[in-house]
């Protein structure tokens, strides 16, 4: 389905819950979030009827983001149903990775087809810091445990933060020589809960090419992100720029959230509710939310940062 501004509407990225085990300081205070009331969540049968009324809307790639999503109880569960769903070409999950070596396999026998896997550096110390309690070992287990039972393409994403990690640029490249993944390096989007980053944090995607002046662009449809490639990388480099050039154009997402809201755009206020709605309410909050689409969203930076009334770990990126 076409938006306002001729955008197709193709890709949901839905949270199931907003809780994690991490509490990376771009994301989540320390103090983790209160564990919502379970009324204040949809069902699981909930979940997968708006799911099923967004593809025949047009959908045909799915994102299950968190939170951490293999923190939910039921995450299995949940992939099946919609791996049930027809006309689905994409079941992909974005996850810290820390408990892939316990789900990877019954992920992909329940159909999920993609795993992106966070992992911001690779200093045990420095992962420690940025997760406040993760154990870097966890996440290059998890990454082992994707690749042993087979997922294909499997893409890392770093935020890039000035004076933290953008010394590792080098390293963290080199992961898709060691293995065959994609690494993409993302701008830290500025968050209205983002308190611990003072402006050199903030720094352009377009570092990664001032230091790794050997990556060789490649001409393929990276979504959001810029690709290249080391000469002898077995995976590409992407680099994400929602800061310096957000991709705002091309844009064919929409976003749910646990409490059974839709976001038009990641970094506008607005939502609408499907909770408690029949086929034909929740149909027509989806349209109601294509509608809402904003052209793009403001400019963000530290002093003006996103819209969003949420932080990250309910949106899920
Ligand atoms: P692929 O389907 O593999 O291309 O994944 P993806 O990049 O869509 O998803 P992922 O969950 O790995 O997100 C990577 C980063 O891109 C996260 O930091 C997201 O917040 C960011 N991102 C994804 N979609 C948007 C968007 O529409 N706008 C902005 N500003 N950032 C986005
Ligand atoms: N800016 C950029 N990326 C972020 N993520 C979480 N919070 C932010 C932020 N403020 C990333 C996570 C994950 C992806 C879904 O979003 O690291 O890889
Ligand atoms: Fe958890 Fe991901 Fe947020 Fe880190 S960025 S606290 S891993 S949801």
């Amino acid at each position: 389905m076409k938006d306002k501004f001729g955008r197709d509407i193709t890709y949901l990225r839905v949270s199931i819950t907003d809780l994690c085990n991490l509490r990376c300081r771009y994301c989540m205070p320390e103090e983790g979030v209160p564990k919502k009331k379970h009324a204040d969540l949809i069902t699981q049968e909930e979940l997968i009827k708006a799911i099923q009324i967004a593809v025949s809307l047009g959908i045909k790639k799915i994102r299950i983001t968190g939170g951490e999503p293999l923190s939910k109880p039921n995450i299995i569960p949940i992939c099946e149903q919609i791996a049930a769903i027809p006309h689905i070409d994409h079941i992909c999950i974005t996850t810290n990775g820390t408990f892939l070596p316990k789900y990877a396999l019954a992920l992909k026998s329940a159909g999920v087809t993609r795993v992106n896997i966070s992992m911001d550096t690779l200093v045990p110390e420095k992962y420690r810091y940025i997760t406040r309690v993760g154990q870097l070992d966890d996440v290059l287990q998890g990454i082992d445990s994707a690749l042993s039972v087979g997922f294909e393409k499997i893409k890392i994403n770093a935020v890039l933060i000035g004076g933290f990690n953008d010394d590792e640029i080098p390293d963290l490249c080199r992961m898709t020589e060691k293995y065959p993944v994609d690494m993409r390096f993302i701008e830290l989007m500025p968050m209205s809960g983002n308190f611990d980053f003072d402006d050199k944090s903030y720094v352009s995607g377009d570092i990664v090419l001032e230091k790794m002046p050997e990556l060789v662009p490649v001409d393929l449809d990276g979504g959001v992100a810029r690709l290249y490639k080391l000469p002898s990388g077995q995976g590409r480099i992407g680099i994400i720029n929602p800061i310096s050039s957000h991709f705002c154009g091309t844009c064919n997402r929409l976003r749910l959230m646990s409490d059974g809201k839709i976001k038009p755009c990641l970094h506008t206020s607005q939502e609408f509710s499907v909770k408690g709605l029949d086929d034909e309410g929740m149909r027509q909050q989806f349209l109601n939310a294509i509608e809402a689409k904003p052209a793009r969203h403001p400019d963000l930076s530290k002093d003006s940062p996103s819209q969003s009334i949420r932080n990250m770990n309910e949106i899920g990126g």
